[in-house]
This record gives structure tokens, C-alpha cells and sequence, in this order.
């Protein structure tokens, strides 16, 4: 059975298209200063015709498979994190599955609005530490714009589309997820919903008249318990550890907004400065902002080898969570042939020899 396991690639998509809160102004009545100063957020990616969740999400698990050096053949689990799945079902992660070509593996979706990334993290942790998988691909992606009233300025400026993966390995190493907390509270799921579209209350004419299929929000309710619930389970995840905040050299949360972000570290006691905050440029991608943001950090050098990294989250549900980890990085050298590719090298070697000259 493996010790731990650790994140050995990491990759994210996002959309060309940029919406910045300028376009907005002309869309719905707003200001950037009103969702600059309340959120954070300047622009956010939007989803072009052709593009889904699944199809962002096998961008993004192409370049993490890449960075990890295991082909889609190895892989043995794939989860996607969502909650803008391309269908009801089949999962989105079967449809990732066919198109990288990881027919060995099995695939499903994890739905736990904003904190899915951080739950397909824990199931994909557990399932490998247990000796169950010896690797998985776990993605957080999102299509929000396709579930956005675009005529609810209270929602619409908040959210963005995209997708990150990382590539979950068996290591016998000290090193990789430390630890993993998940929470929720279901009798609070109203505050936060899409009410139309599932069982409970399928499409019809009078649910597309109502805008029943769009996501609607408490917002002020929602901004509270996040603050607490995220900075709980960020206490609850450092002491599973056995480590102490001033162990974490950085927080990634949930980039949810920028003010619910300070709100956390401020109750945390946590400097705003080992932060990693991206939301200006990405809004809230949900299930897709831990993954891109650990992209992101890793790509501007603020997260190194050795580094103790604390992932928090909140969303939906409500549900939340959060994870510790020792950052790893990429393999050093190249992953070793596979018995098919040595028996190849064989042959090759032998019609060399034998070829005359
Ligand atoms: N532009 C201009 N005015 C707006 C806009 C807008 N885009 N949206 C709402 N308003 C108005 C409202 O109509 C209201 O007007 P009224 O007072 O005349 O009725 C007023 O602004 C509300 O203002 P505030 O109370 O100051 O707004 P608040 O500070 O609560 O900010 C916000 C609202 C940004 C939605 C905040 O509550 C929030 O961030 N909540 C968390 C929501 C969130 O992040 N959800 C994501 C999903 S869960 C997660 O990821 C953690």
C-alpha cells in the first residue's frame, strides 16, 4: 500500500474570450467600481460556442498528464469536479475518458458545487493511499456562463468558465495531500441553487418562462458562512496534519471574492501576502479555481518544492472543505517504458543488427 499521494502534473484551460466588467456595464445595469470594490473580480473567461466543460476539462487534463509524464492509457481513475456537467449523465468524466483515451480507467463526476475539487481530491487521496489506484486524474471545470441569468446583475458578474487538472500519483515518499477535511450542511441548500432542470422539477415551458434553470443566490447569507465555514475547515485541515498555520507557506482558496478571501486570512491571522489570489482575472470559476490558481502559483514561482500548501474551499450545498499538502512538483526524469514499449525497443534493436549494412 502507498504512503501518500501526490500531485506529480498539473494543467488548466481557459476560454479565449475575455468579458471584462466594462462589457458588462453594457449588458446589465452595474459599474466596475460597484463589482470591483464588492468582489474583486475585473474580467472574467466565457465559454465560446463549441466549448464545454468536457472539452475544457481534456485541454486541461492533456497538459497535466503531459507535465506528469503518464500516458491516458495508465491512467486509472479519472473524476471531474462539476457542477455545469455537459449532461445529466452520461458524467462528464466519461466523455473526458474517451477523448484523452484512458479506456483502462474508470470515470465519474463528484457535484459538490464549489468545493468539488477539493472532494474529488480527498476521494481520489483515499482510493490511492489504500492501495485501491496506483494514479488518478482529478479535474475541477465549470461552464457557469451557460447556468447564468444575464439579466440578474446580482449573479452575473460573478462567475467565470474554465477548468485545471492535476495528476494524482502513489508515492512511498513523505510527501504530497497531508491531509483532507470535507463538510456540508444541506438544510441550507436554497440559498444556493439552480431550482429547474433535474428530477424535482424538470424543464417545461412554465420553468423556462420563471428562469428556474439559472443559478439564483443569497448572496449576503452565503458570504457570512463562507468566511467561517472556510476558515474552520482551514484549522481543521492544518491540525490533521500535525502541522500550525505559521507551517503554511501558501493559502489557495476557492477564489469565490476577493472579499470573502480577506475574510478568511483576516480570521485566520493569515498575511494576505502568502495568499494566491487570481480572482481579478478569472471571477469565481467554482469547482475550476483551486485547480487553475495552483497552475498559476506554480507558473509565477510561488509555489516551490517542499512548500506546505493549504487548499480551502466553500460553495453550494453549502459544502466545504479544505486540504494540506507538501508541494512535490514534476517528475525529475522521464517515467520508465512500459513492458510494450520495451518489447518494441527489442525488436527494434534486433532489426538493426540483423538488417545488413
Ligand atoms: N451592480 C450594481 N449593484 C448591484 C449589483 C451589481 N452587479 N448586484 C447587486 N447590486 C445591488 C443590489 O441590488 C442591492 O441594491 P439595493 O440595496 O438597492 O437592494 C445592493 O447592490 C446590495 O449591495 P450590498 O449589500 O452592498 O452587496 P454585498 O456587499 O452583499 O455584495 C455580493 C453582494 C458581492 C453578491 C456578496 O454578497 C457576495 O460576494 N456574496 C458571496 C456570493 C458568492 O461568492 N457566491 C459564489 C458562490 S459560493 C462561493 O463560491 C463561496
Amino acid at each position: 500500500m502507498a504512503k501518500n499521494a501526490v500531485i506529480t502534473g498539473w494543467g488548466y484551460y481557459a476560454p479565449s474570450r475575455v468579458l471584462t466588467n466594462a462589457d458588462l456595464e453594457r449588458i446589465v445595469d452595474t459599474t466596475d467600481e460597484w463589482i470591483t470594490s464588492r468582489t474583486g473580480i475585473k474580467e472574467r473567461r466565457i465559454a465560446s460556442d463549441g466549448e464545454t466543460t468536457s472539452t475544457m476539462s481534456v485541454r486541461a487534463a492533456r497538459a497535466a498528464l503531459e507535465k506528469a509524464h503518464l500516458r491516458a492509457q495508465d491512467v486509472q481513475l479519472v473524476i471531474v469536479g462539476t457542477a455545469s456537467p455537459d449532461y445529466l449523465f452520461p458524467a462528464t468524466a466519461c466523455l473526458v475518458q474517451a477523448e484523452i483515451g484512458a479506456m483502462k480507467a474508470g470515470a465519474f463526476d463528484v457535484e459538490a458545487a464549489c468545493t468539488s475539487f477539493i472532494s474529488a481530491l480527498a476521494i481520489a487521496r483515499g482510493l490511492i493511499v489504500s492501495g485501491v489506484y496506483e494514479n488518478a486524474l482529478v479535474i475541477g471545470a465549470e461552464t457557469l456562463s451557460r447556468l447564468l441569468n444575464w439579466k440578474d446583475r446580482s449573479t452575473c458578474v460573478l462567475f467565470g468558465d474554465g477548468a485545471g487538472a492535476c495528476v494524482l500519483e502513489a508515492t512511498n515518499a513523505s510527501v504530497g495531500i497531508e491531509s483532507t477535511v470535507l463538510h456540508g450542511d444541506g438544510s441550507k441548500g436554497e440559498l444556493l441553487m439552480v431550482p429547474a432542470g433535474a428530477s424535482k422539477l424538470p424543464a417545461s415551458a412554465d420553468t423556462i418562462e420563471r428562469g428556474l434553470h439559472f443559478i439564483t443566490m443569497a448572496g449576503g447569507e452565503v458570504f457570512k458562512l463562507a468566511v467561517k465555514s472556510m476558515a474552520d475547515a482551514a484549522e481543521e485541515a492544518i491540525a490533521e496534519a500535525g502541522l500550525s498555520l505559521d507551517d503554511i507557506d501558501v493559502l489557495i482558496p476557492h477564489q469565490a471574492n476577493i472579499r470573502i478571501i480577506e475574510g478568511v486570512a483576516k480570521r485566520l491571522h493569515f498575511p494576505m501576502e502568502k495568499v494566491f489570489v487570481n480572482i481579478q482575472r478569472y471571477g469565481n470559476t467554482s469547482a475550476a479555481s483551486i485547480p487553475i490558481a495552483i497552475c498559476e502559483a506554480e507558473a509565477t514561482g510561488r509555489l516551490r518544492r517542499g512548500d506546505k500548501v493549504l487548499l480551502v474551499a466553500f460553495g453550494g450545498g453549502f459544502t466545504w472543505g479544505a486540504a494540506v499538502l507538501e508541494w512535490f512538483g514534476a517528475h525529475d526524469g522521464m517515467r520508465p517504458p512500459s513492458p510494450l514499449e520495451r518489447a518494441a525497443q527489442v525488436l527494434e534493436d534486433v532489426v538493426e543488427r540483423v538488417r545488413p549494412a
